[in-house]
């Protein structure tokens, strides 16, 4: 790894990158560390989302013992769970907790839809869950609904070397559906921090970002087909092996972010880029955020075609994710802003020599303080874990408000200044971070429990500042509980309308993800 002093040194530096390397760049290591956050956090339990947030149980049928005789026949008996639920009720942040009494786990698509035939008939609700990463609450029940997990469905089932195109189940976990690519030289055009757990079929119905955006765009470019079982039952092939079909309404996007509401996906295609053979990461400090979005400008002007990733995380942010977790290394610190630029190309000798001018021309010019910057794998996911664990280190430290804005670049960052001012000490930590380079911020404000008196400083505040600048309030998690009552300062009333005639047509008794997004 290289540590930047000073500018001059930099010529010196050789960095050592093989293909090998490369290949298994940051990918271990990640698992370990998220599951054994969610089951080292001992915080107590929320109380019932129903009866804190006052919810009215929709019409739906209860669940009887017919019911589930009729589950255990379709699935066998240990696919169908009625006992030591809490783990699928509650949501990662501890924050939304349901009072399922069955989770329902089929291993096809015609026991989900078979599954989804019976609900309908029953007028029972069912909420569709992946690796319930999810941060708004949207993948546990808020009241009784059934849990439909998909963790059986986890096949890759098949990997195309030729075409790029990857058909894989929706329970397939984004790590392992990765490490089948890359063993043809293929990687998943998505990576995110909660990786290990998170399912594809999740994250297709999040839309999620993730690190790479920049990149390859998101997943309503990478995802070419998609296969979902509607409420009633019918199976919806919208599967292609193509980028290109024009035959009609692209109906597939419908199901990229509609957060299990309009159906159950239960397979997709992706295309998958080949991974690249030279991967450099830089890890540099700045003195103000005009100094980050010179640095930004800076990037997709001289690294242009090879820039991977652009990420930035303040001081206190970073501080957080180091108190938090002592085996973290930062390789440079005092600054009140960081960035992470990554850079992925076919020739590690032409990219290096690229990013090391990108640093030592933003050093001269004295935006850039200092730096470290690495090719060699293993310093390579060193520097990736510290921002991996920046969101686990503030959900770890205390009670955490996230939010998940689109901003444009010139006030990305005010917010958290203004926000610190509104807290004051009632929070304990105010910070941003997140995908500069999608124009996406994470503000997180931190106080020692949830209390009213901060909720009502934050909210709805922040989604009034968002709407005022035309942003968005959620850039990637989607809205879920926990945003649905916020969804109208990002859609009009005609959308909104809209949406909720669409819901309708696909869902006409509204047994899936009730409560959500459209309330
Ligand atoms: P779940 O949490 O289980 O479900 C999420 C939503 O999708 C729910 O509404 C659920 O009903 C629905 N759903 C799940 N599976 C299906 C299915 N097969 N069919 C229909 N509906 C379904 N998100 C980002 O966008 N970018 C990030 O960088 C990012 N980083 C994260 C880092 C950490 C540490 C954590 C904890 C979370 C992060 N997230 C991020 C949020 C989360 O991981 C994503 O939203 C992810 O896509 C959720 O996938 P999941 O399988 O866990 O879905
Ligand atoms: C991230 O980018 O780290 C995630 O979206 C999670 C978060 O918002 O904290
Ligand atoms: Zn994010």
């Amino acid at each position: 790894m290289r540590r930047y002093a000073t500018a001059v040194t930099l010529r010196q530096f050789a960095h050592t990158h093989t293909q090998a390397q490369a290949r298994t760049h940051a990918r271990k290591g990640t698992e370990a560390t998220v599951v054994r956050t969610l089951a080292s956090s001992a915080s107590p339990l929320p109380e019932l989302t129903q009866i804190s947030d006052n919810v009215q149980r929709g019409n739906y049928a209860q669940l009887n013992d017919k019911d589930v005789a009729h589950f255990e026949q379709l699935l066998g008996k240990n696919h169908v769970l009625t006992e030591d639920l809490e783990g699928y009720n509650i949501c990662f942040l501890k924050r939304i907790r349901g009072n399922s009494k069955l989770v329902l786990k089929p291993g096809n698509t015609q026991e989900v839809a078979a599954i989804l035939r019976y609900c309908n008939e029953r007028r029972l609700a069912v909420v569709p869950q992946g690796g319930n990463t999810g941060l708004v609450g949207g993948s546990v029940p808020i009241c009784d609904e059934i849990v439909l997990s998909m963790q059986r469905m986890n096949k890759v089932l098949s990997v195309d070397e030729v075409t790029g195109i990857a058909i894989v189940e929706a329970g397939c976990i984004l790590e392992n559906f990765d490490q089948r690519a890359r063993d043809v030289g293929l990687t998943v055009p998505l990576d995110l921090g909660a990786k290990a757990s998170c399912h594809i079929g999740g994250n297709v119905s999040t839309n999620a970002g993730g690190v790479r955006v920049v990149r390859y765009g998101n997943l309503h470019g990478s995802v070419l087909g998609v296969e979902a079982v509607l409420a009633n039952g019918q199976v919806l092939d919208l599967m292609s092996n193509f980028k290109k079909d024009n035959t009609g309404y692209h109906m597939k996007h419908l199901f990229i972010g509609s957060e299990g509401t309009l159906g159950v996906v239960t397979k997709l295609a992706m295309l998958c880029p080949h991974v690249s053979k030279a991967v450099n990461v830089a890890f540099i400090g700045l003195n103000s955020f005009d100094d980050v979005l010179k640095t930004f400008v800076s990037a997709k002007r001289n690294l242009g075609e090879i820039l991977s990733s652009c990420e930035l995380i303040d001081e206190l942010a970073l501080n957080t994710a180091l108190q938090q977790f002592k085996f973290l290394n930062s390789p440079i610190s005092g600054y009140p802003f960081y960035m992470l630029i990554e850079t992925s190309g076919s020739n590690g000798d032409h990219d290096e020599e690229k990013i090391n001018q990108f640093i030592t021309q933003g050093m001269e010019r004295g935006e850039i303080l200092d730096g470290t910057v690495s090719g060699e794998p293993g310093k390579v996911q060193e520097i990736w874990k510290i921002r991996e664990m920046v969101p686990l280190g503030l959900i770890e430290k205390s009670f955490c408000f996230k939010y998940d804005i689109s901003l444009p670049l010139r006030d990305f960052y005010s917010i958290v200044d203004v926000m610190r001012e509104r807290c004051g000490p009632l929070a304990t930590v105010v910070c941003g971070y997140g995908h500069l380079g999608d124009s996406n911020l994470h503000l997180n404000v931190n106080c020692e429990q949830f209390n009213d008196e901060i909720y009502k400083r934050v909210e709805p505040f922040v989604y009034e500042y968002t709407s005022q600048l035309k942003g968005s309030i959620s850039a990637e998690h989607g809205i879920g509980f926990l945003k649905k009552d916020y969804l109208h300062y990002s859609k009009n009333p005609v959308a909104i309308e809209w949406m909720r005639d669409m819901k309708k047509m696909f869902d006409p008794n509204g047994i899936l993800n009730p409560y959500k997004m459209l309330n």
